[in-house]
């Protein structure tokens, strides 16, 4: 999955949380200079090590924190003070929130996709008796690219 990324997503650099004994030396490792910009969507040990990682002035849109959500006792990060001290803007949004501009997201992405500027990786399940399979494998790693399940072949 490193290399999935490195190649056909064009990242500079990756790594595999789960084969990592310390998250913030990984984060070090990949971006000596700081972080600028965090997109969130695990929380818990991962934006623990994040924070003393960013960049003054830095920014996290914060999308999910799928570590937390089985959790009965939630293991947030204990470092929010980085915020203050960093002088971090952490922002949360929902997509529900733009389903006004679906159209013009769509639009403006299928564009990206037909000039190649975009990658997709979809993995599909068959049928509607793998739907609670395919959703519990979501918290553990299962599927490759984004899940789908398909209902019914037209
Ligand atoms: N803000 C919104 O409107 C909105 C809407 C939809 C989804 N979301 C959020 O977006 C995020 C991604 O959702 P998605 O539906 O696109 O799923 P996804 O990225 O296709 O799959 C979830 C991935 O989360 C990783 N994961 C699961 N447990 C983890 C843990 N404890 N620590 C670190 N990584 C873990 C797994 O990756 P590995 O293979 O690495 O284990 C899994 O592949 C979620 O946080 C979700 O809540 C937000």
């Amino acid at each position: 999955q490193v290399n999935l990324l490195k190649t056909k997503f064009g990242f500079d650099d990756a790594f595999n949380y789960k084969k990592e004994e310390d998250l913030n030396a990984a984060l070090k490792r990949c971006f000596p200079q700081g972080i600028d910009i965090y997109f969130e969507n695990v929380g818990g040990a991962m934006l623990a090590a994040v924070l003393p990682n960013m960049r003054m002035n830095g920014r996290i849109a914060v999308c999910g924190m799928i570590s937390q959500y089985n959790l009965e006792q939630p293991n947030g990060a204990p470092n929010l003070f980085c915020l203050v001290a960093k002088r971090i803007r952490m922002e949360g949004f929902m997509v529900l929130d733009y389903f006004g501009t679906y159209n013009k997201f769509e639009e403006e992405i299928a564009g990206y996709l037909k000039e190649g500027k975009i990658s997709v990786v979809e993995d599909v399940a068959e049928g509607i008796e793998n739907v609670p399979t395919a959703l519990i494998g979501l918290f553990s790693g299962h599927n490759i690219g984004k899940q789908l399940v398909t209902i019914a072949h037209e």
